[in-house]
């Protein structure tokens, strides 16, 4: 297995390398891939040091897998290029994820769906995992109509930089600007660009991309996506209504014994789902669940997961564990 991670340097990359080491995902050679500018530039990995290359050394190795964290931009240009030579791409940019031709995988919902034959396949936005897997065994249970988010989503989903800027901003230093304004004691109700609907970006994507990974184009999904000050995770506020009713002591049961979700929800000791302790964490953590009252069959919940992690890089490597345990790879 030689195995390559694109976008080394970054955020995602680096959170890649210290899931891989937890999760002992077997690899016979690692190649660890940046942009030209942090080609020479040494990073060390397990007590070894590895050289960063740049993506066309990268191509010419040949990697089995190469899990992608450099940009939609880098991926629309390079994934192609190793997937003609045989690597399998996982990319965890928006480049290829509503591609008809290309799976949008979280691999607990609709891992099955894989097949040997797919080259470049698409890890979904970070604040749709961690929303999808905790919604799956409901929906299975009782069907979904509509969902309602609005979200609390960490610096560290725009990357490196924007950690510097609100780091600068607290030290009271002149940052470099990665938001249109202060992100540091400030909410911004802005994630990615604004569509000529009046949503931005990343609301679409949790729109079009629930609807992809459940395969159910009949899912009616709304979201307003918030960045806020806050490192650790992402944190979502869900309604949502299903087709069927429910019982709330069934729901509770549904999700502890869902794989990959923890339920904390015990309000009388303020127990609740935080970023500070999803940190680091590879789980979706969900509590406050409550019925709405104000109309039939709908729950409110509240979920929170490290955006790094299962939003990112858990479930890429949750992926590539999928490929080499059947197989494919
Ligand atoms: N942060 C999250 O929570 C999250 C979640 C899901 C998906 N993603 C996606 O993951 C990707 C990376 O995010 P990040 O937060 O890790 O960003 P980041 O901290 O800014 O890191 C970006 C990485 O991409 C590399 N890169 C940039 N331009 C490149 C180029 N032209 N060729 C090769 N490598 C290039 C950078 O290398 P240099 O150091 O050489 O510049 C760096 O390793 C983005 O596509 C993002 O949308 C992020």
């Amino acid at each position: 297995m030689k195995l390559a991670v694109v976008g080394a340097t970054g955020l995602v990359g680096s959170e890649i390398l210290e899931v891989l080491d937890e999760h002992q995902f077997p690899f016979d050679e690692l190649l660890l891939v940046a942009s030209e500018r942090s080609a020479g530039k040494k990073l060390s990995f397990k007590g070894k040091e590895y050289t960063v290359i740049g993506l066309s050394q990268a191509v010419a190795e040949k990697p089995d897998i190469a899990i992608f964290s450099a940009g939609g931009s880098t991926s629309l240009e390079w994934a192609p290029k190793f997937a003609e030579v045989g690597t399998i791409v996982i990319d965890n940019s928006s480049a290829w994820r509503m591609d008809p031709s290309k799976k949008l995988v979280v691999p607990e919902i609709n891992g099955k769906a894989l097949r040997i034959d797919d080259r470049i396949i698409a890890n979904p936005n970070c604040s749709t995992i961690q929303m999808v897997l905790a919604l799956a065994p409901l929906r299975e249970k009782y069907g979904i109509k509509r969902i309602v988010v609005s979200t609390y989503q960490s610096v560290t989903g725009t990357g490196k930089a924007a950690v510097d800027q609100m780091m600068a901003e607290r030290k009271g230093e002149k940052p470099d600007m990665v938001y249109p304004y202060k992100i540091d004691l400030n909410v911004l109700p802005h994630i990615d660009v604004f569509q000529p609907n009046g949503y931005t970006k990343e609301e679409m994507k949790m729109i079009n991309e629930t609807k992809k990974i459940f395969d159910d184009p009949s899912i009616q999904v709304t979201a307003t996506t918030v960045r806020i000050p806050v490192m650790g995770g992402h944190s979502e506020s869900v309604n949502v209504e299903f087709k069927k009713d429910f019982d709330l002591g069934e729901v509770r049961e549904l999700l502890s014994n869902t794989p990959g979700v923890v339920v904390q929800d015990d309000p009388a000791n303020n127990v609740y789902p935080m970023p500070l302790n999803a940190h680091k964490r590879d789980e979706v953590f969900v509590g406050r669940l409550r019925r709405d009252e104000s109309q039939p069959n709908t729950l409110n919940m509240w979920i929170v997961a490290d955006n790094l992690r299962k939003g990112a890089a858990t479930n890429a490597v949750q992926i590539a564990s999928y490929l080499v345990e059947h197989s494919m790879a």
